[in-house]
Order: structure tokens, then C-alpha cells, then sequence
């Protein structure tokens, strides 16, 4: 089995900590590790090879976070431009063999129960065999429209809707049918590209041609700019996944979360009696309920609640916790002073 590592994303939603240059997946926002590095640590041992999708930008950054953990991958795909998740996957299933099981992954999740997560593959592995599509559905317990839903009939995936507006969300959450999408697939490299060709069939073919093209130096292979540009950007969820009937989906109960706000990250770390993040940098005075990062800089509070305080050596940011999906308008107002 491979695993595909995708790590060409640079959310905003956690500015400051996640940049352009230095997204998300390579903080070391959990401890001593990198998200990216969980990830290709937790499917380590569970895939034979290693695939990372990336870009020029990030390539640095994930060979020395690969050198780390004294790892190499066994082939590096760069794209010269970002063109979302089905033309990123595309290019890996045309790397891999038409037969190969490929475990698709984000970089910038974390999953708490190795165990539950393992058994969730080992089941997922049988249906891919089968040759179906396998999804990772996990039990919504609030109306995200930031996520894929997943309409189940057991493993049987009856409709996939990505990102729904509010209102079919709670509607979604009330049904109980519903999974959350986890962004986590399973499949034949030789399906996939089939059903891609079938529902996406201009993403298919240019992938191919940009594929074909490339430029292949041991085991970084470089997509031309012109072909990459050429294909149309679409996330794998609204090409592929939306319009197939050969998806299955398999319930996780794994301890998944995408990080996707300081909420989230927050529910992840450990915390003190007072509910406040626990760090060596963070001294706290009858505080409670906050969440402070700090690189290496000593933050102190006294006598507040609910702050979500990050500081990194060039911008600190100061929320209060239910409101740090606002970073967004922080990001705007920088681009326009750009
Ligand atoms: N190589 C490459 N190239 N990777 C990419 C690109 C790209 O152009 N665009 C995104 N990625 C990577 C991101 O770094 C991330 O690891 C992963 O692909 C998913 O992309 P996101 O942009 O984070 O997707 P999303 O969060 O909007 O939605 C997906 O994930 C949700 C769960 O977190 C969907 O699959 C949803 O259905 C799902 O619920
Ligand atoms: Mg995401």
C-alpha cells in the first residue's frame, strides 16, 4: 500500500502560526512533532511506500522533516502550482501501479487512537480490494460546513455532498445518516484514475499530459509549469467523490480532528485543573480556559479567561476563544497592505 501525503495547502485559519511559507502541517503546534510528521509516522508502518505531493515552496520543508525522523520518501511530486486535490491525486495514482492500493492522506490531521485507526484500515483495505472507493467517516457532533457529508446506508455510501451550507448541515445533523468526510481515502490506483475519467474527464486528461511530461530526477519527479497551469483546480470531493456510485465508507471512531481553528487545537492539548493549555512557556495566574503558544518567549496571564493567545517572532495574536475564525479578516487586511 502507498501512502499519499498531501501537503501543497496553506491554511489561513490558524494565522499566525500557519503561513504561506511555513503552513500548517509543519508547526509543531502538538509537541515535538510536526503534523506532517504524524502523518507519515502513523501510516509508516502501515504502507510499504511513500508518496508526497507538494510544491517548489514546501519541498524543503518536508525533506527536513522527513530527514528528522530519519525517513526518505520514495517519490517526491512536485507542482510548480497548486491545482487542489483531484489533479494532486490524479498525478499520484499515474505514478503508482494501476493495481497498487494508495492511502490517500492529508497532512495536517491528527488521529488520537492508533488502534481504532489501524482497525478502520485493515477494513478499508478489504472494500478497496474489492475495488471501490473507501471513505473515513466520522460522527458529526455540530453542523461544520467546512467538511464533506457522507449519506450512509452502513458502508454503503448513498450520496456525498461537500460542504453544504448551514441550514442541510443541521439537516444532515439531525437525520444521524451522515458521516463527516475525514479527507482520508482508500483505493486501486487504476480505480480512481477510472472514475476520475468518467466524472472529470479534462482533469483526467491533462493530468495525464502533465504527468507524461515531467521531469524525473531520481525520485523527485517536477510537473512542468505550462502543463500544471493547463489543468482545472477542483478538489477530489466536488469532481470525484460527489458523482460516483462505487463509494463505501467506513465508520472511524479514531480520535480525529482536522485542527481547522484554535478550538480545535485546543480540544486536542492537554490542559491544567484551570483548563489552561499546558506549556513550558505559559504561566498562568488564577486564569483559566486559555490557550497560549509561544515559541520560546515566557507568557504570563493573571486574573483572565477564555484567551486564545499565540505568539511567534514576527506577529502575537490575541482572541477570545469562540472568536478566532475572525484570523480570516487579520489575513485580508494584511494582503491588502501588501
Ligand atoms: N499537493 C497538493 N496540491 N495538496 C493540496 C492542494 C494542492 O493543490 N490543495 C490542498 N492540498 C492538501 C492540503 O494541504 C490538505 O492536506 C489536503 O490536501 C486537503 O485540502 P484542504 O484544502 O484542507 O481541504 P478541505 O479542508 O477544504 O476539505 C477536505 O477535508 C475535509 C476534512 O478536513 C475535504 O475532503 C472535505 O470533504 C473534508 O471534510
Ligand atoms: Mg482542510
Amino acid at each position: 500500500m502507498i501512502n499519499v501525503v498531501l501537503c501543497g495547502g496553506n491554511g489561513t485559519r490558524l494565522w499566525p502560526l500557519s503561513r504561506t511559507l511555513y503552513p500548517k502541517q509543519f508547526n509543531k503546534m502538538m509537541g515535538d512533532r510536526s503534523l506532517f510528521q504524524m502523518t507519515v509516522e502513523r501510516n509508516n508502518s502501515l504502507c510499504d511506500q511513500t508518496y508526497i505531493v507538494s510544491n517548489e515552496e514546501q519541498y524543503f520543508l518536508a525533506l527536513d522533516h522527513l530527514n528528522e525522523l530519519e525517513m526518505k520518501a520514495d517519490k517526491f511530486i512536485l507542482e510548480p502550482v497548486g491545482r487542489n486535490t483531484a489533479p494532486a491525486i490524479a498525478l499520484a495514482c499515474f505514478a503508482a501501479g494501476e493495481d497498487d492500493l494508495v492511502l490517500v492522506t492529508p497532512s495536517d490531521h491528527v488521529v488520537q487512537n492508533q488502534e481504532a485507526y489501524n482497525r478502520c484500515l485493515e477494513t478499508a483495505k478489504n472494500l478497496a480490494l474489492k475495488g471501490h472507493m473507501v471513505t473515513f467517516g466520522i460522527n458529526p457532533n455540530y453542523p461544520e460546513t467546512g467538511y464533506g457529508y457522507i449519506e450512509a446506508d452502513g458502508q454503503d455510501v448513498v450520496s456525498f455532498k461537500e460542504k453544504p451550507d448551514h441550514l442541510t448541515a443541521e439537516r444532515y445533523l439531525r437525520s444521524g445518516n451522515y458521516y463527516w468526510n475525514s479527507g482520508m481515502f482508500l483505493f486501486k490506483a487504476g480505480v480512481f484514475l477510472k472514475e476520475l475519467r468518467l466524472s472529470d474527464e479534462e482533469i483526467f486528461q491533462k493530468s495525464r499530459l502533465a504527468f507524461n511530461d515531467a521531469n524525473t530526477h531520481y525520485d523527485t519527479i517536477r510537473i512542468p509549469k505550462e502543463k500544471m497551469e493547463s489543468i482545472p483546480s477542483n478538489s477530489v470531493d466536488y469532481a470525484v467523490m460527489e458523482h460516483s456510485s462505487n463509494v463505501k465508507v467506513v465508520s472511524s471512531d479514531i480520535g480525529w480532528s482536522d485542527l481547522g481553528s484554535f478550538e480545535a487545537l485546543y480540544e486536542q492539548l492537554l490542559q491544567d485543573e484551570a483548563g489552561n493549555s499546558l506549556s513550558d512557556h505559559y504561566i498562568q495566574v488564577n486564569s483559566s480556559r486559555n490557550l497560549v503558544i509561544s515559541n520560546d518567549r515566557l507568557i504570563a496571564t493573571i486574573d483572565v479567561e477564555d484567551l486564545i493567545i499565540v505568539d511567534t517572532p514576527d506577529a502575537l495574536m490575541i482572541s477570545r476563544q469562540g472568536s478566532s475564525q475572525k484570523v480570516k479578516e487579520v489575513v485580508n487586511e494584511l494582503k491588502l497592505r501588501k
